[in-house]
């Protein structure tokens, strides 16, 4: 399967910043598939910045319904709309700082799906959790609450995030990341058959570390935040993702 690795840029930048970032990772890298995800009011002016590169544009979130009396909120038609491809949703820092539900997920994976958006869900346990060994039972039960019945049909991905992971610094071992993967991998394989999923890993991967997680059994990914804004460790961590999978490279 063919690397995504996503940049997660969340509320960073300035619209001439992410038109030069943009720029930046226009080159891409041979044998990795790359997605940008840009605040949502410089998500056109990426896409322009982008025109005739092999990189994806998404949002980083958007609202269950298709239009409305929703103040402050985007439709997954208007992100459509206006170039992106994918759309995360179900982020930690969403599910913790707007209360988002699996419920209100799910409802904004459809939402995604019926606009022609590839979803990218995001899962994962908090540090409390995991210390509580209840790692593996909070990931299956968000996947089975926050992806609706349409997810693998419609090219959904799925990201493996654990909280305490994402902007710390702070990585699982090597076998927790390959333990919670092969876990994802049956639980989908499980409601949906044998399939394409992809499966990325987030929190904190950087280019020191990406070639040893890339590499990982069922890890078909990654979703980057911080080192996401820098253009030389994003693309360095896509080149890493496609040495781990080079026979001898
Ligand atoms: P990080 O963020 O790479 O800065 O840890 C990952 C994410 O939140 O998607």
């Amino acid at each position: 399967m063919t690397p995504l690795i996503a940049g997660n840029w969340k509320m960073h930048g300035t619209l001439a910043e992410a038109v030069a970032l943009a720029q930046a990772v226009r080159a891409g890298v041979a044998g990795a598939d790359l997605l940008v995800c840009p605040p949502a009011p410089h998500l056109a002016s990426v896409v322009q910045a982008l025109v005739g590169a092999a990189v994806a544009v998404g949002g980083q979130d958007c609202h269950a319904a298709a239009k409305g009396a929703h103040t402050g909120d985007v439709s997954a038609p208007m992100l459509r709309d206006a170039g992106a491809s994918h759309v995360i949703l179900g982020h930690s820092e969403r599910r913790a700082d707007h209360g988002e539900t699996d419920a209100v997920v799910r409802a904004k994976v459809e939402a995604a799906i019926a606009a022609g958006l590839v979803p990218v869900a995001c899962v994962g346990e908090t540090e409390a959790q995991r210390l509580a060994g209840e790692a593996e039972s909070v990931v299956a039960a968000q996947l089975d609450a926050s992806l609706p019945d349409g997810f693998a049909d419609a090219g959904g991905v799925v990201a493996y995030e654990p909280v305490w992971a994402i902007g710390t610094g702070l990585s699982p071992t090597e076998g927790d990341i390959a333990a919670i993967h092969a876990l994802m991998r049956r639980v989908l394989a499980a409601r949906f058959g044998e399939g394409g999923t992809r499966l990325l890993y987030g929190g904190s991967v950087k280019p020191g570390n990406a070639r040893a997680i890339l590499a990982l059994p069922h890890v078909d990914g990654a979703l980057v935040g911080g080192a996401s804004l820098v253009a030389a460790d994003f693309l360095a961590i896509a080149a890493a993702a496609v040495a781990g999978r080079t026979p001898g490279g």
